[in-house]
Protein backbone atom coordinates (compact mmCIF):
# COMPACT_ATOMS: atom_id res chain seq x y z
CA UNK A 1 0.00 0.00 0.00
CA UNK A 2 2.51 2.46 -0.78
CA UNK A 3 0.11 4.96 -2.44
CA UNK A 4 -1.65 5.24 1.14
CA UNK A 5 -0.71 7.08 4.17
CA UNK A 6 -2.30 6.69 7.26
CA UNK A 7 -2.17 9.55 9.32
CA UNK A 8 -4.45 11.58 12.18
CA UNK A 9 -6.04 14.71 12.28
CA UNK A 10 -6.14 17.09 15.69
CA UNK A 11 -9.60 18.00 16.40
CA UNK A 12 -9.73 21.65 16.78
CA UNK A 13 -12.97 24.34 17.39
CA UNK A 14 -13.69 25.53 14.76
CA UNK A 15 -13.43 22.65 12.58
CA UNK A 16 -9.94 23.11 10.04
CA UNK A 17 -10.16 21.70 6.58
CA UNK A 18 -8.75 18.89 6.99
CA UNK A 19 -11.52 18.14 10.05
CA UNK A 20 -13.86 18.99 7.12
CA UNK A 21 -12.23 16.55 4.75
CA UNK A 22 -12.51 13.90 7.08
CA UNK A 23 -16.81 14.74 7.71
CA UNK A 24 -16.88 15.20 4.13
CA UNK A 25 -14.68 11.94 3.78
CA UNK A 26 -17.00 9.76 5.87
CA UNK A 27 -20.34 10.98 4.61
CA UNK A 28 -19.55 10.26 1.42
CA UNK A 29 -19.18 6.36 2.68
CA UNK A 30 -22.49 6.61 3.60
CA UNK A 31 -24.30 7.98 0.97
CA UNK A 32 -24.81 11.33 2.64
CA UNK A 33 -24.34 14.69 0.90
CA UNK A 34 -21.24 16.85 2.52
CA UNK A 35 -21.61 18.43 5.82
CA UNK A 36 -23.29 22.19 5.41
CA UNK A 37 -21.71 24.64 7.83
CA UNK A 38 -24.40 24.05 10.48
CA UNK A 39 -23.61 20.48 10.78
CA UNK A 40 -19.81 20.51 11.02
CA UNK A 41 -20.69 22.89 13.94
CA UNK A 42 -22.48 20.34 15.49
CA UNK A 43 -20.58 17.56 14.66
CA UNK A 44 -17.48 19.66 15.91
CA UNK A 45 -19.58 19.72 19.39
CA UNK A 46 -20.02 16.17 19.52
CA UNK A 47 -16.67 15.05 19.04
CA UNK A 48 -14.88 17.03 20.97
CA UNK A 49 -17.38 16.51 23.94
CA UNK A 50 -16.18 12.83 23.68
CA UNK A 51 -12.56 13.23 23.15
CA UNK A 52 -12.69 11.71 19.46
CA UNK A 53 -10.18 10.92 17.81
CA UNK A 54 -9.94 11.11 13.71
CA UNK A 55 -7.84 8.61 11.82
CA UNK A 56 -7.42 8.66 8.17
CA UNK A 57 -6.05 7.64 5.07
CA UNK A 58 -4.85 9.75 2.32
CA UNK A 59 -4.05 8.66 -1.05
CA UNK A 60 -0.36 9.83 -2.09
CA UNK A 61 -1.15 9.81 -6.14
CA UNK A 62 -3.91 11.17 -8.28
CA UNK A 63 -5.03 10.35 -11.27
CA UNK A 64 -3.01 12.34 -14.14
CA UNK A 65 -4.56 15.60 -14.81
CA UNK A 66 -6.34 15.21 -11.58
CA UNK A 67 -5.68 17.81 -8.73
CA UNK A 68 -4.44 15.82 -5.73
CA UNK A 69 -6.62 15.97 -3.16
CA UNK A 70 -4.31 16.11 -0.19
CA UNK A 71 -6.42 16.69 2.01
CA UNK A 72 -9.65 14.47 1.04
CA UNK A 73 -9.05 10.87 2.76
CA UNK A 74 -9.82 7.68 1.50
CA UNK A 75 -10.14 6.13 4.55
CA UNK A 76 -12.00 7.07 7.97
CA UNK A 77 -12.09 5.73 11.46
CA UNK A 78 -13.00 7.17 14.72
CA UNK A 79 -12.61 6.37 18.20
CA UNK A 80 -13.27 7.58 21.34
CA UNK A 81 -12.86 5.11 24.78
CA UNK A 82 -16.29 5.51 26.97
CA UNK A 83 -17.84 2.63 28.92
CA UNK A 84 -20.16 -0.46 29.31
CA UNK A 85 -21.90 -2.12 31.88
CA UNK A 86 -20.91 -6.36 31.82
CA UNK A 87 -23.32 -6.06 35.09
CA UNK A 88 -21.15 -4.36 37.21
CA UNK A 89 -19.30 -0.91 37.55
CA UNK A 90 -18.95 0.18 33.77
CA UNK A 91 -16.03 -0.81 31.76
CA UNK A 92 -14.06 1.19 29.73
CA UNK A 93 -14.36 0.35 25.80
CA UNK A 94 -12.96 2.14 22.61
CA UNK A 95 -15.83 3.10 20.84
CA UNK A 96 -15.23 2.94 16.79
CA UNK A 97 -17.02 5.03 14.74
CA UNK A 98 -17.02 6.08 11.03
CA UNK A 99 -15.37 3.19 8.99
CA UNK A 100 -15.50 4.16 5.85
CA UNK A 101 -13.07 3.33 2.82
CA UNK A 102 -13.58 4.71 -0.19
CA UNK A 103 -14.71 2.60 -3.23
CA UNK A 104 -11.90 3.20 -4.96
CA UNK A 105 -9.29 1.86 -2.23
CA UNK A 106 -11.22 -1.02 -1.25
CA UNK A 107 -10.60 -4.30 -0.50
CA UNK A 108 -6.69 -3.37 -0.31
CA UNK A 109 -6.23 -3.35 3.69
CA UNK A 110 -6.88 0.35 4.91
CA UNK A 111 -9.68 -1.16 7.10
CA UNK A 112 -7.59 -3.35 8.31
CA UNK A 113 -4.53 -1.39 9.02
CA UNK A 114 -6.84 1.62 10.58
CA UNK A 115 -8.44 -1.08 13.16
CA UNK A 116 -5.05 -3.32 13.76
CA UNK A 117 -3.42 0.64 14.51
CA UNK A 118 -6.50 1.34 17.15
CA UNK A 119 -6.83 -1.69 18.60
CA UNK A 120 -3.11 -1.94 19.48
CA UNK A 121 -3.00 1.91 21.44
CA UNK A 122 -6.19 0.50 23.17
CA UNK A 123 -4.66 -2.78 24.50
CA UNK A 124 -1.57 -0.61 25.16
CA UNK A 125 -3.07 2.16 27.28
CA UNK A 126 -5.02 -0.92 28.97
CA UNK A 127 -8.16 -0.33 27.53
CA UNK A 128 -10.09 -4.16 27.87
CA UNK A 129 -12.68 -3.80 25.21
CA UNK A 130 -13.83 -2.17 22.16
CA UNK A 131 -17.19 -1.86 20.67
CA UNK A 132 -18.86 -1.03 17.44
CA UNK A 133 -21.94 -1.15 15.53
CA UNK A 134 -21.89 -2.65 12.19
CA UNK A 135 -23.50 -2.06 8.75
CA UNK A 136 -23.11 -5.70 7.86
CA UNK A 137 -22.23 -8.49 9.94
CA UNK A 138 -19.65 -10.09 7.82
CA UNK A 139 -17.17 -7.39 8.53
CA UNK A 140 -15.38 -7.14 12.14
CA UNK A 141 -15.58 -10.82 13.20
CA UNK A 142 -12.11 -11.01 11.58
CA UNK A 143 -10.78 -8.56 13.66
CA UNK A 144 -12.19 -10.30 17.04
CA UNK A 145 -15.98 -8.71 17.44
CA UNK A 146 -18.60 -10.56 18.37
CA UNK A 147 -22.28 -9.89 18.46
CA UNK A 148 -22.75 -8.45 21.87
CA UNK A 149 -26.29 -6.65 22.00
CA UNK A 150 -29.45 -7.72 19.94
CA UNK A 151 -32.39 -5.21 18.90
CA UNK A 152 -36.08 -6.26 18.45
CA UNK A 153 -38.20 -3.50 16.80
CA UNK A 154 -41.67 -3.72 17.27
CA UNK A 155 -45.07 -2.15 16.44
CA UNK A 156 -47.74 -1.91 18.99
CA UNK A 157 -51.46 -1.12 17.31
CA UNK A 158 -53.57 1.46 18.89
CA UNK A 159 -56.83 2.08 17.13
CA UNK A 160 -59.32 1.34 18.56
CA UNK A 161 -57.29 1.86 21.96
CA UNK A 162 -55.40 -0.71 23.68
CA UNK A 163 -56.97 -2.60 27.06
CA UNK A 164 -54.28 -3.31 29.51
CA UNK A 165 -54.61 -5.81 32.40
CA UNK A 166 -53.51 -2.98 34.90
CA UNK A 167 -53.32 0.27 34.28
CA UNK A 168 -49.99 2.51 36.16
CA UNK A 169 -51.00 5.58 37.40
CA UNK A 170 -50.67 8.42 35.34
CA UNK A 171 -47.96 10.59 36.64
CA UNK A 172 -46.99 11.84 33.29
CA UNK A 173 -45.76 15.65 31.80
CA UNK A 174 -44.81 17.00 28.24
CA UNK A 175 -41.29 18.77 28.46
CA UNK A 176 -40.11 20.63 25.61
CA UNK A 177 -36.81 18.24 24.57
CA UNK A 178 -34.41 21.23 25.25
CA UNK A 179 -35.75 21.26 28.70
CA UNK A 180 -35.56 17.62 29.04
CA UNK A 181 -32.15 17.24 28.92
CA UNK A 182 -30.98 17.23 32.17
CA UNK A 183 -33.75 14.60 33.53
CA UNK A 184 -33.27 12.34 30.03
CA UNK A 185 -29.25 12.35 31.47
CA UNK A 186 -30.13 11.75 34.83
CA UNK A 187 -32.37 8.75 33.82
CA UNK A 188 -29.78 7.28 31.51
CA UNK A 189 -27.65 7.33 34.34
CA UNK A 190 -29.74 5.09 36.39
CA UNK A 191 -29.69 2.86 33.30
CA UNK A 192 -25.99 2.90 32.71
CA UNK A 193 -25.49 1.79 36.02
CA UNK A 194 -27.60 -0.63 36.30
CA UNK A 195 -28.30 -2.74 33.10
CA UNK A 196 -25.71 -5.41 31.93
CA UNK A 197 -25.02 -4.50 28.52
CA UNK A 198 -25.54 -0.66 28.19
CA UNK A 199 -23.44 1.65 26.30
CA UNK A 200 -22.85 4.99 27.15
CA UNK A 201 -24.12 7.23 24.99
CA UNK A 202 -21.97 9.73 22.68
CA UNK A 203 -23.09 12.97 22.94
CA UNK A 204 -24.69 12.62 19.53
CA UNK A 205 -27.60 11.57 21.76
CA UNK A 206 -27.55 14.93 23.33
CA UNK A 207 -27.61 17.01 20.06
CA UNK A 208 -30.27 15.08 18.25
CA UNK A 209 -32.73 14.22 21.63
CA UNK A 210 -31.98 17.73 22.53
CA UNK A 211 -34.06 18.62 19.25
CA UNK A 212 -31.03 20.73 18.36
CA UNK A 213 -30.06 18.92 15.22
CA UNK A 214 -30.68 16.33 13.11
CA UNK A 215 -28.00 14.80 10.88
CA UNK A 216 -29.87 13.04 8.51
CA UNK A 217 -32.34 16.17 7.61
CA UNK A 218 -29.50 18.70 7.85
CA UNK A 219 -32.11 20.75 9.76
CA UNK A 220 -33.37 21.25 14.05
CA UNK A 221 -35.47 18.32 14.97
CA UNK A 222 -38.76 19.16 13.66
CA UNK A 223 -42.36 17.79 15.68
CA UNK A 224 -39.98 15.80 19.05
CA UNK A 225 -42.41 15.67 22.03
CA UNK A 226 -40.97 14.19 25.36
CA UNK A 227 -43.07 12.74 28.07
CA UNK A 228 -41.47 12.24 31.54
CA UNK A 229 -42.43 9.96 34.31
CA UNK A 230 -42.51 10.35 37.90
CA UNK A 231 -42.37 7.77 40.52
CA UNK A 232 -44.64 8.20 43.64
CA UNK A 233 -41.95 10.53 45.24
CA UNK A 234 -41.98 12.66 42.14
CA UNK A 235 -38.58 11.76 40.74
CA UNK A 236 -38.71 11.41 37.01
CA UNK A 237 -38.14 7.57 36.12
CA UNK A 238 -38.87 7.58 32.02
CA UNK A 239 -38.54 9.74 29.63
CA UNK A 240 -39.86 9.21 25.85
CA UNK A 241 -39.27 11.35 23.08
CA UNK A 242 -41.24 10.54 19.81
CA UNK A 243 -42.26 12.50 16.63
CA UNK A 244 -45.67 12.22 15.23
CA UNK A 245 -46.08 10.76 11.23
CA UNK A 246 -49.55 12.33 9.89
CA UNK A 247 -48.91 10.15 7.03
CA UNK A 248 -49.00 6.70 8.16
CA UNK A 249 -50.85 8.25 11.48
CA UNK A 250 -48.13 6.46 13.36
CA UNK A 251 -46.39 7.57 16.54
CA UNK A 252 -42.39 7.14 16.05
CA UNK A 253 -40.30 6.43 19.19
CA UNK A 254 -37.30 7.70 18.90
CA UNK A 255 -35.84 7.35 22.28
CA UNK A 256 -37.67 5.15 25.13
CA UNK A 257 -36.04 5.36 28.72
CA UNK A 258 -37.17 3.68 31.74
CA UNK A 259 -35.16 2.42 35.06
CA UNK A 260 -37.48 -0.21 35.68
CA UNK A 261 -40.51 -2.39 34.19
CA UNK A 262 -42.97 -0.37 36.30
CA UNK A 263 -41.96 2.87 34.60
CA UNK A 264 -41.70 1.46 31.08
CA UNK A 265 -45.09 0.49 31.13
CA UNK A 266 -46.41 4.08 32.72
CA UNK A 267 -44.60 5.03 29.07
CA UNK A 268 -46.52 2.16 27.01
CA UNK A 269 -49.80 3.18 28.16
CA UNK A 270 -49.15 6.85 27.43
CA UNK A 271 -48.42 6.27 24.13
CA UNK A 272 -50.94 4.04 23.41
CA UNK A 273 -53.61 7.02 24.39
CA UNK A 274 -52.26 9.70 21.72
CA UNK A 275 -54.77 10.22 19.93
CA UNK A 276 -55.41 10.56 15.83
CA UNK A 277 -52.72 7.49 16.04
CA UNK A 278 -53.05 3.86 14.83
CA UNK A 279 -49.57 2.60 15.62
CA UNK A 280 -46.66 3.36 17.93
CA UNK A 281 -43.20 2.43 16.27
CA UNK A 282 -40.25 1.46 18.32
CA UNK A 283 -37.46 0.09 17.17
CA UNK A 284 -35.61 -1.36 20.63
CA UNK A 285 -37.86 -3.28 23.41
CA UNK A 286 -36.34 -4.06 26.04
CA UNK A 287 -35.94 -7.75 26.27
CA UNK A 288 -37.57 -7.99 30.21
CA UNK A 289 -40.26 -5.60 28.45
CA UNK A 290 -43.60 -5.50 30.41
CA UNK A 291 -45.45 -5.22 27.12
CA UNK A 292 -47.05 -7.99 25.67
CA UNK A 293 -47.57 -9.45 29.18
CA UNK A 294 -49.77 -5.95 30.27
CA UNK A 295 -51.91 -5.80 27.14
CA UNK A 296 -55.25 -8.08 27.03
CA UNK A 297 -54.69 -8.55 23.21
CA UNK A 298 -50.69 -9.55 23.02
CA UNK A 299 -50.75 -9.59 19.60
CA UNK A 300 -51.22 -5.85 19.37
CA UNK A 301 -47.58 -5.78 19.24
CA UNK A 302 -45.90 -7.25 16.36
CA UNK A 303 -41.62 -7.53 16.26
CA UNK A 304 -40.64 -5.89 12.52
CA UNK A 305 -37.05 -7.18 13.49
CA UNK A 306 -34.56 -8.87 15.20
CA UNK A 307 -30.97 -7.80 14.87
CA UNK A 308 -27.48 -7.48 15.94
CA UNK A 309 -26.95 -4.05 17.36
CA UNK A 310 -23.87 -3.73 18.72
CA UNK A 311 -20.67 -5.67 18.56
CA UNK A 312 -17.98 -6.38 21.31
CA UNK A 313 -14.23 -7.63 20.82
CA UNK A 314 -12.28 -8.57 23.82
CA UNK A 315 -8.97 -7.03 24.42
CA UNK A 316 -7.57 -7.45 27.82
CA UNK A 317 -8.77 -10.92 29.23
CA UNK A 318 -8.03 -10.57 32.85
CA UNK A 319 -9.04 -7.00 33.11
CA UNK A 320 -12.49 -7.31 30.93
CA UNK A 321 -13.42 -10.95 33.32
CA UNK A 322 -12.65 -8.91 36.54
CA UNK A 323 -14.65 -6.44 35.91
CA UNK A 324 -17.75 -8.23 34.75
CA UNK A 325 -20.99 -9.01 36.84
CA UNK A 326 -20.90 -12.29 37.88
CA UNK A 327 -23.89 -14.33 39.17
CA UNK A 328 -22.65 -17.84 40.10
CA UNK A 329 -20.13 -18.79 41.45
CA UNK A 330 -17.73 -21.60 40.35
CA UNK A 331 -14.55 -22.26 38.28
CA UNK A 332 -13.56 -22.81 35.06
CA UNK A 333 -10.42 -23.14 32.65
CA UNK A 334 -10.42 -22.18 28.71
CA UNK A 335 -8.24 -21.15 26.86
CA UNK A 336 -8.83 -17.91 24.28
CA UNK A 337 -8.02 -18.18 20.55
CA UNK A 338 -7.36 -14.91 18.80
CA UNK A 339 -5.76 -14.30 15.49
CA UNK A 340 -5.10 -10.45 16.13
CA UNK A 341 -3.28 -12.25 19.49
CA UNK A 342 -4.55 -9.64 22.21
CA UNK A 343 -6.76 -12.12 24.19
CA UNK A 344 -4.85 -14.76 23.26
CA UNK A 345 -4.16 -17.05 26.18
CA UNK A 346 -5.48 -19.39 28.76
CA UNK A 347 -7.23 -18.63 32.12
CA UNK A 348 -8.68 -20.25 35.25
CA UNK A 349 -11.81 -18.05 36.17
CA UNK A 350 -13.29 -18.65 40.01
CA UNK A 351 -15.66 -16.68 41.06
CA UNK A 352 -17.14 -16.35 44.71
CA UNK A 353 -19.26 -13.53 45.43
CA UNK A 354 -20.04 -12.12 42.41
CA UNK A 355 -16.08 -11.60 42.00
CA UNK A 356 -13.94 -13.21 39.59
CA UNK A 357 -9.98 -14.26 40.64
CA UNK A 358 -8.48 -14.99 36.65
CA UNK A 359 -5.41 -16.96 36.94
CA UNK A 360 -2.64 -17.57 33.71
CA UNK A 361 -2.37 -20.99 32.89
CA UNK A 362 -0.30 -23.05 30.30
CA UNK A 363 -3.07 -24.24 28.45
CA UNK A 364 -7.08 -25.11 28.81
CA UNK A 365 -9.32 -28.40 27.50
CA UNK A 366 -12.05 -25.93 26.55
CA UNK A 367 -11.03 -23.22 23.83
CA UNK A 368 -13.01 -20.57 23.18
CA UNK A 369 -12.98 -17.77 20.17
CA UNK A 370 -12.36 -14.40 20.73
CA UNK A 371 -15.70 -13.34 19.04
CA UNK A 372 -17.69 -16.03 20.74
CA UNK A 373 -15.71 -14.61 24.10
CA UNK A 374 -17.34 -11.40 23.60
CA UNK A 375 -21.27 -13.21 23.28
CA UNK A 376 -20.36 -14.82 26.24
CA UNK A 377 -18.99 -11.83 27.97
CA UNK A 378 -22.39 -10.17 27.63
CA UNK A 379 -24.71 -13.05 28.85
CA UNK A 380 -26.04 -12.77 25.63
CA UNK A 381 -25.97 -16.72 24.54
CA UNK A 382 -25.45 -19.93 26.54
CA UNK A 383 -21.49 -21.58 25.83
CA UNK A 384 -23.28 -24.87 24.85
CA UNK A 385 -24.97 -23.14 22.24
CA UNK A 386 -21.80 -21.66 20.94
CA UNK A 387 -20.47 -25.01 21.42
CA UNK A 388 -22.90 -26.12 18.73
CA UNK A 389 -21.73 -23.43 16.34
CA UNK A 390 -18.24 -24.32 16.56
CA UNK A 391 -17.15 -21.50 18.12
CA UNK A 392 -16.02 -23.27 21.55
CA UNK A 393 -14.60 -26.57 21.38
CA UNK A 394 -14.03 -29.08 23.91
CA UNK A 395 -15.27 -31.69 26.98
CA UNK A 396 -18.82 -31.18 27.20
CA UNK A 397 -18.15 -31.06 31.35
CA UNK A 398 -16.00 -27.85 30.80
CA UNK A 399 -18.59 -26.31 28.26
CA UNK A 400 -21.20 -27.11 30.69
CA UNK A 401 -19.02 -25.34 33.21
CA UNK A 402 -18.25 -22.69 31.27
CA UNK A 403 -22.16 -22.29 29.82
CA UNK A 404 -23.33 -22.41 33.81
CA UNK A 405 -20.67 -19.59 35.20
CA UNK A 406 -21.23 -17.13 32.12
CA UNK A 407 -25.31 -17.19 32.37
CA UNK A 408 -27.12 -14.50 33.34
CA UNK A 409 -30.63 -13.75 34.30
CA UNK A 410 -31.58 -11.33 31.74
CA UNK A 411 -30.03 -10.54 27.95
CA UNK A 412 -27.82 -7.72 28.10
CA UNK A 413 -29.74 -4.59 26.76
CA UNK A 414 -28.12 -1.50 24.79
CA UNK A 415 -30.01 1.82 24.61
CA UNK A 416 -26.72 3.07 22.45
CA UNK A 417 -26.28 3.18 18.82
CA UNK A 418 -23.40 4.51 16.97
C1 LIG B 1 -16.42 -2.00 5.08
C2 LIG B 1 -15.26 -1.22 4.53
C3 LIG B 1 -14.84 -0.15 5.55
C4 LIG B 1 -14.07 -2.18 4.30
O1 LIG B 1 -12.89 -1.47 4.01
P1 LIG B 1 -11.67 -2.11 3.20
O2 LIG B 1 -10.52 -1.19 3.31
O3 LIG B 1 -12.12 -2.49 1.85
O4 LIG B 1 -11.34 -3.42 4.02
P2 LIG B 1 -9.92 -4.17 4.01
O5 LIG B 1 -9.35 -4.16 2.64
O6 LIG B 1 -9.04 -3.70 5.11
O7 LIG B 1 -10.43 -5.62 4.36
C5 LIG B 1 -9.95 -6.41 5.42
C6 LIG B 1 -10.60 -7.76 5.28
O8 LIG B 1 -12.01 -7.64 5.46
C7 LIG B 1 -12.70 -8.15 4.31
N1 LIG B 1 -13.88 -7.31 4.12
C8 LIG B 1 -13.89 -5.98 4.00
N2 LIG B 1 -15.14 -5.54 3.87
C9 LIG B 1 -15.94 -6.61 3.88
C10 LIG B 1 -17.35 -6.78 3.77
N3 LIG B 1 -18.16 -5.75 3.59
N4 LIG B 1 -17.84 -8.04 3.86
C11 LIG B 1 -17.00 -9.10 4.03
N5 LIG B 1 -15.65 -8.98 4.14
C12 LIG B 1 -15.13 -7.74 4.06
C13 LIG B 1 -11.70 -8.07 3.20
O9 LIG B 1 -11.98 -9.01 2.19
C14 LIG B 1 -10.40 -8.38 3.91
O10 LIG B 1 -10.27 -9.77 4.13
P3 LIG B 1 -8.86 -10.51 4.22
O11 LIG B 1 -8.10 -9.84 5.34
O12 LIG B 1 -9.20 -11.93 4.47
O13 LIG B 1 -8.21 -10.26 2.89
C15 LIG B 1 -15.60 -0.54 3.20
O14 LIG B 1 -16.06 -1.52 2.32
C16 LIG B 1 -16.65 0.56 3.30
O15 LIG B 1 -16.31 1.71 3.47
N6 LIG B 1 -17.95 0.27 3.17
C17 LIG B 1 -19.04 1.28 3.19
C18 LIG B 1 -19.22 1.94 4.54
C19 LIG B 1 -19.44 0.91 5.61
O16 LIG B 1 -20.24 0.01 5.49
N7 LIG B 1 -18.68 1.08 6.70
C20 LIG B 1 -18.79 0.22 7.84
C21 LIG B 1 -19.58 0.96 8.85
S1 LIG B 1 -19.90 -0.04 10.25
Amino acid sequence: MSDVRFDSVPVVDPASPAMRAWQDATRLGFGMADASDDALTHWVRDISAIDMRLDAAYATSALPGVTAEWDAPVGTFGSACLSINAGAAPVPALYVFDVTVRTTHRRRGVLKRLMTDALTRAHRDGIPLAALTASEATIYGRFGFGIATRRRGVTLTTLPAPAWHREVEPRMALVSPADALTIRDEVFARIHASTRGSHLRPHTYTTFLSGAWDDDKEAPVAGLRVAVHTDAEGAPDGVVSYVMNEADESVQVRDLLAVDAEAELALWQFLGSIDLVKKVIWRNLSPTSPLEWALTDPRRVTTTGVEDFTWLRVLDVPAALTARGWEADGSVEFSVTDPMGFAEGAWRVTVADHTADVTPLDAAAVRVDVTALASLYMGLVDASTLAVAGLIEGPANGIDALARLFRTAVPPYSLTGF
